[in-house]
């Protein structure tokens, strides 16, 4: 009785499987490791002194896939694999449907021929595009993704919704992150992203650690409090233990449902610039410059559902994820290739 998680060597997959372990689960990891390095799996064994499998695979191998699900018993399936650069997604959007959208029917159809029927699969917020008023609420109408990689999350959800209508065995639940951001706080896993950042919370640590100069702070023109945008900012561990929630519930009750992970708040980029400087006692050097094509003006959670039926929210502050994220980043300049 085993729950396969698949991109478990990558930044939120890692921390679930702290979470999987510590909650007493068994798992198995399959990865490609486009994203990430195998060296996660080992630091998460090292933090829970748990043993499990980790294999390469990637989720468009079907044959691979097979043998997985004939090697272990599989109760549930945790799907994080998946490409999730937005601007990337823009450059290569073949790869981005490709990898996302196929990788999952591939994925659908080896589960479907072992007979596991239960799926978590990792959503976006991004998927309540730009017309939505906030909170954003799990009912609310979806669509008006602005890039190729929204785009794949929604269509995935799209057909995960499809499926459990056709077939009433299957239990799925979307989750629909907010912006994850903080590492364990051991220092041995967190977010290693390939090249210059994308991602604010990444780019502020590097500019902490001195591998890069400034921040930029895309845009101080928006409808806002101090005109900077404003993001749901959800520590990763809070993350990865609603998966085990989501899990539990997944495996009890059939059917599709959908949940918002994130904490409620809102916090803006300047909001998050301040968390960091005085969660760890160093000035973040920043320039404004002109809006980042795509981006909203606020985004956060109405996280009643989850707390409601699945029993979750998040305990930790976007202070303890600053002070974590720097911890990760001190220790791991180089993210795992140290
Ligand atoms: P990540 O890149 O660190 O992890 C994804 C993992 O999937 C990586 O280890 C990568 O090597 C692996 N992978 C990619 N394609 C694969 C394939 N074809 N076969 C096997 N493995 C493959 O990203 P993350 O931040 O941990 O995100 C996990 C999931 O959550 C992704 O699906 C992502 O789109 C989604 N998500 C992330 C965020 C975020 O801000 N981090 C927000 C919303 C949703
Ligand atoms: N920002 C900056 N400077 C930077 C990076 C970001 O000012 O160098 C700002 C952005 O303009 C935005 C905020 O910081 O206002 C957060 O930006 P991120 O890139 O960290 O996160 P996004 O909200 O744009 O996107 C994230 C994930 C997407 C996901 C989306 C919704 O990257 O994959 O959350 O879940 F789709």
């Amino acid at each position: 009785m085993a729950i396969l998680i698949t991109g478990g060597a990558g930044f939120i997959g890692s921390h679930t499987c702290v979470e999987m372990l510590e909650a007493g689960k068994e798992i198995v990891v399959i990865d490609n490791y486009a994203n990430s390095s195998p060296k996660a799996c080992e630091r998460v064994k090292a933090i829970t002194g748990k043993d499990f499998p980790y294999i390469e695979c990637d989720i468009r191998d079907e044959e691979k896939l097979n043998k997985v699900f004939a090697s272990y018993k599989i109760d549930a399936v945790v799907h994080f694999a998946g490409l999730k650069a937005v601007g990337e997604s823009c450059v290569k959007p073949v790869e981005y449907y490709d990898n996302n959208v196929g990788g999952t029917l591939t994925l659908l159809k080896a589960m479907k021929s072992a007979g596991v029927k239960t799926m978590i699969f990792s959503s976006s917020a991004t998927v309540y595009g730009g017309e939505n008023p906030v909170p954003f609420k799990e009912d609310m109408k979806i669509g008006g993704t602005t890039n190729p990689y929204g785009t794949t999350k929604l269509f995935i959800e799209n057909i995960l919704t499809d499926l459990c209508k056709a077939d009433k065995d299957w239990s799925v639940s979307l989750l629909r992150y907010f912006n994850p951001i903080g590492a364990h706080e051991s220092g041995m896993i967190g977010e290693a992203p390939n090249g210059t950042p994308n991602n604010l919370m990444p780019y502020i640590a590097q500019v902490a650690v001195g591998k890069l100069k400034q921040l930029s702070v895309y845009g101080n023109d928006y409808n806002t409090p101090d005109g900077t945008g404003v993001r749901d900012y959800i520590h990763v561990v809070d993350l990865a233990k609603g998966h085990v929630f989501a899990c539990n519930r997944a495996l009890s009750v059939k059917g599709c449902e959908i949940y918002n992970l994130g904490t409620g708040r809102g916090v803006s980029v300047l909001d998050l610039i301040k968390a960091f400087e005085s969660a760890n006692g160093i000035k973040i050097p920043y320039v404004v410059v002109p809006r980042r094509p795509g981006d909203i003006d606020v985004s956060y959670a109405d996280v009643s559902k989850a707390l409601n039926v699945l029993g979750w929210k998040t305990e930790k502050s976007a202070e303890d994820a600053c002070r974590d994220s720097w911890n990760w980043q001190k220790n791991n300049p180089n993210g795992y290739d140290n």
